[in-house]
């Protein structure tokens, strides 16, 4: 081995040799290896996202019709390419593609389950700028996968569409790179009957505009976004705007059924919103608020700056639920799903933290309830720092998970715990989070080991002591 290893060098020596051309990066492969991958390299879900690229915006145009449940879009995706490109995948779900374009440049482009291909007429070179656009249309499908994630995706409504795409449901409306590791900027340009209201992320861009029986909004993301925090939530809805005490925007919207929610839910937002900055930094985004729709989703989702509650009134607790998420989740994103816990740990013991604050049951209370539950509890045998691809949101990773933080506060102390709360955000804005920096983050913090701690929490499949 040292003899190949040895030639190995004398031929990096020779290529180097002065005169001759530089030595290929490892970006620039043979031929036959430069089609960028169908999966971006989580193994627990192979063909979500892809790789050869990272994108850095989404310009989205899509109209739609509640009554015919016809989508038409155009996708505009700006992109870097990571290595030479001969083809690369974007992921789609059902939906026909009429034609794709890279560099404004007609491209051929074949289809296979959830993976789009295209290959551009020109090889893309390492490290260029590139957009694609592809001009689609049908009528789309949610995912449904009723053992584990439910229905989730772009939902036709009797009166729009209620957008929830966690974990991987934005290929069901939008070509996409559809893996949190790969965030970007959004503007959205959707197209409606005129009465119908169309809710994305960020913030409106001007007025709607109607024309012809159609309105016409245009909403703007410019902070990065995972795709599954994209939103293009449809229907008739009552708003209301304004901003919270300490000045952040604020838009509610709750469908007619749900009007009654419209005040509290904005009053509530604002607040949480602005009392999440006193305990995690400086809120990450242009704006807050809140969506109800009337779809019955089980669950609601963070959609960035518009959590959307399905079709019930949010208590308040939940409401500090989908808001601490704009922290832990939207603005510090998974790189790899195994690490959920980061955001619905996180998400549940913000839960805790505003009963706290709130002067109701104390987060210590809460755990000591919860650590009573008996051996036989599943809880105990899911070891929430790895979660299970075929049971992803299991309640483990949210309570088990909240549970490790609360365990960590009481070894570090209040002091040292909420420091590391501000530290952790503020470190990794806008970016990409493991486990192990989380882990790494706290001990250097409190100068503790905690290993024995975090494994007894998060990996070990029983009742820590
Ligand atoms: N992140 C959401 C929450 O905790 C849950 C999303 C569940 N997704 C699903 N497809 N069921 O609030
Ligand atoms: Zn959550």
């Amino acid at each position: 081995r040292r003899g190949v290893a040895l030639l190995a060098a004398l031929i990096t020596v020779l290529a180097c040799s002065p005169g001759d051309e530089p030595p290929p990066s490892s970006h620039h492969l043979p031929a036959d290896q430069r089609a960028g991958t169908p999966g971006i390299g989580d193994p627990d879900f192979p063909r979500d996202g892809n790789g050869g690229y990272d994108v850095a915006h989404y310009d989205l145009a899509v109209a739609y019709v509640p009554a015919t449940k016809r989508l038409d879009g155009v996708a505009a995706v700006r992109a870097r390419a990571t290595q030479d490109l001969t083809s690369f995948n974007l992921d789609l779900t059902g939906l026909d593609v009429r034609g794709v374009a890279v560099n404004d440049v007609p491209a051929r482009f074949s289809r296979e389950g959830d993976e789009l291909t295209v290959r551009p007429s020109k090889v893309l070179d390492s490290g260029t700028t590139f957009t694609v656009k592809v001009t689609y249309s049908g009528l789309p499908k949610p995912a449904k996968d009723t053992a584990n994630l439910g229905t989730y995706g772009f939902i036709p409504t009797p009166d729009g569409a209620f957008v929830a795409s966690e974990p991987n449901g934005s290929k069901t409306w939008f070509p996409s790179n559809d893996h949190p590791s790969d965030k970007a900027t959004f503007n959205f340009t959707i197209t409606v009957p005129a009465g119908v209201t169309a809710l994305a992320n960020g913030e409106m861009i001007g007025q709607p505009v109607t024309a012809g029986g159609r309105t016409t909004f245009r909403w703007r993301e410019r902070h990065p976004m995972a795709t599954y925090l994209a939103t293009a939530t449809i229907g008739k809805f009552d708003l209301r705007q304004g901003s919270t005490a300490t000045g952040i925007q604020n838009l509610a919207a709750t469908d007619p059924k749900f009007k009654g929610s419209l005040n509290e839910l904005y009053t509530r937002s604002g607040e949480i919103t602005d009392y999440w900055t006193t305990v995690f930094g400086p809120y990450p985004f242009s704006s807050t608020g809140g969506v109800v729709d009337d779809y019955s989703a089980g669950y609601a989702l963070e959609n960035q700056t518009k959590p959307l509650y399905g079709g019930f009134n949010p208590q308040e607790t939940i409401v500090a639920h989908e808001l601490a998420h704009q922290w832990f989740g939207n603005s510090l994103t998974i790189k790899r799903w195994k690490d959920l816990w980061l955001n619905e740990g996180f998400a549940t013991y913000a839960e805790w933290l505003w009963s706290e604050h709130k002067g109701r049951q104390s987060a210590e209370a809460m755990f000591q309830q919860l650590h009573n539950r008996p051996e036989s509890d599943p809880m105990w045998k899911y070891p929430p720092g790895r979660a299970k691809p075929d049971d992803l949101f299991n309640q483990s990773v949210y309570t088990r998970g909240g549970m490790t933080l609360h365990a960590l506060r009481r070894a570090i102390g209040d002091a040292t715990f909420f420091t590391l709360l501000k530290r952790w955000t503020a470190e990794h804005r806008y970016g990409h989070v493991t486990t192990e920096q989380f882990i790494d983050l706290a001990e250097h913090l409190s100068g503790k080991d905690l290993t024995p701690l975090f494994d007894a929490w998060l990996f070990q499949p029983r009742r820590p002591s």
